[in-house]
């Protein structure tokens, strides 16, 4: 089984190598616990692997995004010149004509691109367009399948549930994809500092870590300390 590397070396180790290939991986986590770097991270470590990428925002526009990127020294501008990366920036559009995009030209661009790895950010503002959770079930459903039938390796970045922390808002996305690697805040008890930790809950195909690693931000990205262990 190929297996593609996020670009986060602890959590490539984590992993065995890296994330399936044609797998769909959600990211969940706090406010600021580093879902969007994750995801661009991801999205450099493919260009750095000559793959195609594609990177959907709901949130921020292309131009903030390259900028996100170039203050984590990595230089996407290049990429979008020379049509390795796409840009997608769906954010003032209605429900409609998001729904219309992701479900009738998504299919298209990912041909037309020749897309091998996809980044969403973030899968929740997408579920929360739709009113019922059969909608976002079904829409959700549709989404995997488009990228599934592609064989594009998927991260999907979710925002996590109000009253836990550790299920994405809906609790439904974890059903559909074939990984969950979760960001969590923990307070270490002694010292009461805050300590971020990284976890794969769920990756199907493989075997991988069940522990929970800490992690830090850096000016190069996420650094995870897979061969430390958390003490509470
Ligand atoms: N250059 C840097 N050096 C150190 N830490 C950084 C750097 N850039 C960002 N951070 C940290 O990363 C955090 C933001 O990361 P990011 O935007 O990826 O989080 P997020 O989970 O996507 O947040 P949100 O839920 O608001 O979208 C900041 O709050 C800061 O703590
Ligand atoms: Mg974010």
């Amino acid at each position: 089984m190929e297996l593609l590397k996020t670009g986060i070396l602890g959590l490539d180790n984590m992993l065995g190598g890296g994330i399936p290939s044609g797998h769909i991986v959600t990211v969940l986590g706090p406010p600021g616990t580093g879902k969007s770097t994750f995801a661009l991270q991801f999205i450099y470590a493919g260009l750095q692997n000559s793959e195609n990428c594609m990177y959907m925002s709901l949130e921020e526009s292309e131009e903030n995004i390259i900028k996100t990127a170039s203050i984590l020294n990595w230089d996407m501008q290049q990429y979008i010149t020379n049509k390795k990366l796409t840009l997608v920036y769906l954010s003032k559009m209605d429900l409609k004509a998001t729904v219309d995009l992701i479900e009738n030209d998504l299919p298209k661009l990912f041909k037309l691109y020749k897309v091998k790895r996809l980044a969403i950010d973030s899968v929740t503002l997408y579920e929360m367009m739709h009113d019922s959770d059969s909608e976002r079930r079904n829409h959700l459903f549709n989404l995997a399948q488009i990228v599934k039938e592609m064989a594009i390796t998927t991260v999907m970045i979710s925002e996590v549930s109000r009253e836990n922390p550790y299920y994405s808002r809906y609790g439904l996305i974890e059903y559909i994809v074939d990984g969950v690697i979760i960001l969590k805040q923990v307070r270490q008890s002694d010292k009461g500092a805050v300590t971020t930790v990284i976890e794969v809950s769920k990756m199907r195909h493989i075997e991988h870590s069940k522990e929970a690693k800490p992690y830090n931000i850096t000016k190069n990205g996420i650094m995870v300390h897979s061969g430390s262990e958390v003490f509470l």
